[in-house]
């Protein structure tokens, strides 16, 4: 059975910490409830935003209709051959958990991404990533029902169009899908992917040189520790804006003026900046603007320091934004998704 619980506070439900309310609410905790929703989905007070975790989500005020949260969880083997394990994973449950099972078992493929608050439904929306992967790398399907037909349809990788960031289900199909599983391909041997940013470093100076699957994620939560906060402590939603990628004749003509400049080359011609570089450079690393400011370690961050409301994050954003655009003429785009 699903309840429509009425004027629930969405604190929870958000990384940031933000107290704003939402008119109705519902949790789906099993397929069954799934299959109850969609029953009844004509009745549901619209419009609808589907939660996870709430780890990319800026509620920027009351939401008048009804959120509803997926709770599904299960980690089911549908194949395996001498190389490959296929894993299908329910939408509800926590990233990190699923992490722990693969490290647990020995199945290599997204140990770089330990430690990313999520869950399965939402990492392939916006093809997490970090130090050298992206989900994208491991997925062989997503499954998602059409709420516009209520059609259940699966997408294989390809299909699902990712790329940095981003995938057809930030685009066209936007708010009118409900993702409910996600498949994945992992290796059944170590694949180590080491080379990005301090890995490698800290591994050696804890004299590691032959790392173990949960050796890799444990350094890749240490790393993350030492300069992202625990939304749990401090809110926030991760990097808060996208690393912009520009054309690569705009970029010389900034290395000019910004030797420093740090970015990472991509294919047509174009380089991905680093933002948290640009911000630092712009003077604005703690940068606070009521209860919101820039993080100190990582100015990709937004933290609540102090029971910030939405509207100073949209200030702060707005700030940032500005500051960059006239010293550096580019334009940041939020990864966060503002509802
Ligand atoms: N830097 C600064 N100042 C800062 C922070 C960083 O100059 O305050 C410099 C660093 O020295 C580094 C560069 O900027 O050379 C990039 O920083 P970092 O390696 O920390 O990564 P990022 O580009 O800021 C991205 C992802 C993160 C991911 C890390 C590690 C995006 C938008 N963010 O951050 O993902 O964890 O790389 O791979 O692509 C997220 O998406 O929520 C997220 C945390």
């Amino acid at each position: 059975m699903i309840k429509l619980k009425k004027n629930i506070s969405l604190k929870p439900y958000n990384t940031f910490g933000i107290e704003v309310f939402t008119d109705f609410f519902i949790q789906l905790d099993k397929a069954e409830d799934i299959s109850t929703f969609i029953k009844n989905y004509d009745d549901i007070p619209k419009p609808i935003y589907f939660i996870g975790l709430g780890a990319n989500t800026l509620f920027t005020k009351d939401f008048s209709g009804t959120v509803v949260h997926i709770n599904t969880k299960g980690i089911q083997k549908y194949k395996e051959t001498t190389d490959s394990i296929y894993l299908r994973v329910q939408a509800g449950e926590i990233w990190d958990d699923f992490i722990d099972f693969c490290i647990t078992n020995n199945f290599s493929g997204i140990e770089n991404l330990a430690a990313i608050p999520s869950t399965i439904g939402a990492a392939p929306i916006q093809n997490i990533g970090a130090y050298g992967v992206e989900v994208k790398d491991s997925i062989e399907y997503v499954k998602y029902i059409d709420l516009n037909n209520f059609n259940t349809i699966t997408l294989n990788n390809k299909e699902c169009q990712f790329s940095y960031r981003n995938s057809l289900f930030k685009t066209p199909i936007k708010n009118q899908f409900l993702v409910t599983e996600v498949g994945f391909k992992l290796s059944k041997t170590l694949q180590p992917i080491l080379e990005y940013g301090s890995i490698k470093k800290r591994l050696n100076s804890l004299g590691i040189t032959n790392p173990d699957i949960k050796q890799i994620a444990d350094t890749i939560r240490q790393i993350r520790a030492d300069k992202l906060p625990d939304y749990k402590i401090l809110g926030n939603a991760g990097s808060f804006f996208k690393n912009p990628i520009i054309p690569i004749d705009n970029f010389n003509k900034l290395k000019d003026q910004f030797p420093n400049i740090i970015a990472y080359p991509q294919n047509n011609n174009t380089i991905k900046i680093a933002a948290a570089w640009l911000i630092d450079k712009a003077g604005l690393a703690s940068y606070q603007i009521g209860g919101a400011a820039i993080h100190e370690n990582q100015a990709l961050v937004i933290i609540n320091k102090n029971q910030a409301q939405a509207k100073d994050i949209i200030n702060l954003c707005s700030h940032i934004q500005i500051k960059i655009k006239l010293l550096f003429n580019i334009e940041l785009l939020p990864e966060v998704i503002f509802v």
